[in-house]
């Protein structure tokens, strides 16, 4: 796509003020697109705007679950990112409410704009999980398929970057509690993926030329078990915590009792996803969906967590020499 048409490209991020979203508004801003981020409070939308130039980005007040809000942000949009999704379910942000029918909603939207769609799901979306979040998200992908058949679908693994909900929590439970947990054992691998790929593999999907309706899955270009990133974790903020083994059941057990607190850090939603591998499918690589369709080659943890997780060690950045 030419910068001529991309400066006359509207792009409508829904969840653009998110952990993916701002690395994806600064990727899109690069480019020159003009970017709509529809969120449900824009007043806090206000960290995006120095990632562009004056005028390039605006926030719009938008919440999937109200149908009149989403057509209004996409109204004169050329293309639709939905990027929201919630870990945990309160109030009226169920599951099914945001990523299932929420998903439907912002298709319809689009489709009635005859506007393009990228919808961001994830690895291990399946209906027959034993996870609400799984179900959820599979159910929102069929959805948004039968209101929008060429919308593309992008499934990552575990995602990785400075403000992450992943590396950023155990780092900061390793400074305050002698242990860490390793649920079921440790043993479920992950593939996580940097931020910033995932950011450009939606970016070159909206440049253009890919297939339309296909379902990407994103990896980074390793595969850990949760144990080993835990060890990881531990080595890189410097500090020995012992890892305790956690059966399922125990997990389950702890994770009742922690879903009532106002950001909670495991839930029993989140023990039954936890007994799922999220990696890439022989399938998806087979057929070259995956980064690769996007010539990107994916960011290892090694080269981007340390550049982050430094400050959970008790010298900061500052190394001791005599350690
Ligand atoms: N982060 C990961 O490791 C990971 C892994 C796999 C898949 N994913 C998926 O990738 C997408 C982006 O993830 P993320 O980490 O950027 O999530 P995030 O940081 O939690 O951002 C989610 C966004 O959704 C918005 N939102 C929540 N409920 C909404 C509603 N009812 N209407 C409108 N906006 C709403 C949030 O804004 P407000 O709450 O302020 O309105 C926020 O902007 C999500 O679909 C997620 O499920 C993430």
């Amino acid at each position: 796509m030419s910068t001529q048409s991309r400066r006359d490209s509207l792009v409508t991020i829904f969840g653009g003020s998110g952990f993916v979203g701002r690395h994806l508004v600064r990727a899109l801003a690069r480019r020159g697109y003009r970017v709509r981020v529809a969120v449900r409070r824009p007043e806090l939308a206000g960290h995006l705007q120095p990632l562009g130039m004056v005028g390039q980005i605006h926030a719009v007040q938008a919440n999937l679950r109200h149908a009149g809000s989403v057509a209004a942000a996409m109204r004169g949009a050329d293309v639709a990112v939905n990027l929201v999704g919630i870990l945990f379910e309160r109030a009226r942000q169920r599951f099914d409410a945001v990523h299932a029918h929420g998903g439907e909603t912002v298709a319809q939207a689009t489709a009635g704009q005859r506007a393009r769609l990228i919808h961001v799901s994830a690895l291990g979306a399946d209906e027959r999980s034993a996870s609400l979040y799984a179900r959820s998200k599979a159910m929102g992908e069929r959805l948004v398929l039968a209101a929008m058949p060429s919308a593309t679908i992008m499934r990552p693994s575990v995602i990785f970057g400075p403000e992450d909900d992943f590396f950023n929590r155990f780092a900061a439970l390793a400074r305050i509690s002698p242990i860490l947990p390793l649920v079921g054992g440790g043993a479920t691998r992950l593939q996580p993926i940097f931020v910033g790929d995932v950011a450009e593999a939606i970016a070159c999907d909206i440049d253009g030329a890919r297939a339309p309706g296909t379902t990407y899955e994103l990896g980074g270009p390793q595969i850990f078990t949760f144990a080993e990133l835990m060890h990881y974790v531990l080595a890189t903020v410097e500090r020995r915590r012992l890892l305790v083994p956690l059966p399922f059941w125990l997990a389950r057990l702890q994770a009742k009792a922690l879903q009532y607190l106002p950001r909670p850090p495991l839930t029993p939603d989140q023990v039954e996803l936890l007994k799922t591998d999220t990696v890439v499918s022989t399938a998806a690589a087979n057929s070259g969906r995956t980064l690769a369709a996007f010539d990107i080659e994916p960011r290892t943890v090694a080269a981007i967590v340390p550049t982050y997780l430094w400050r959970y060690r008790r010298s900061g950045q500052f190394r001791n020499r005599s350690a």
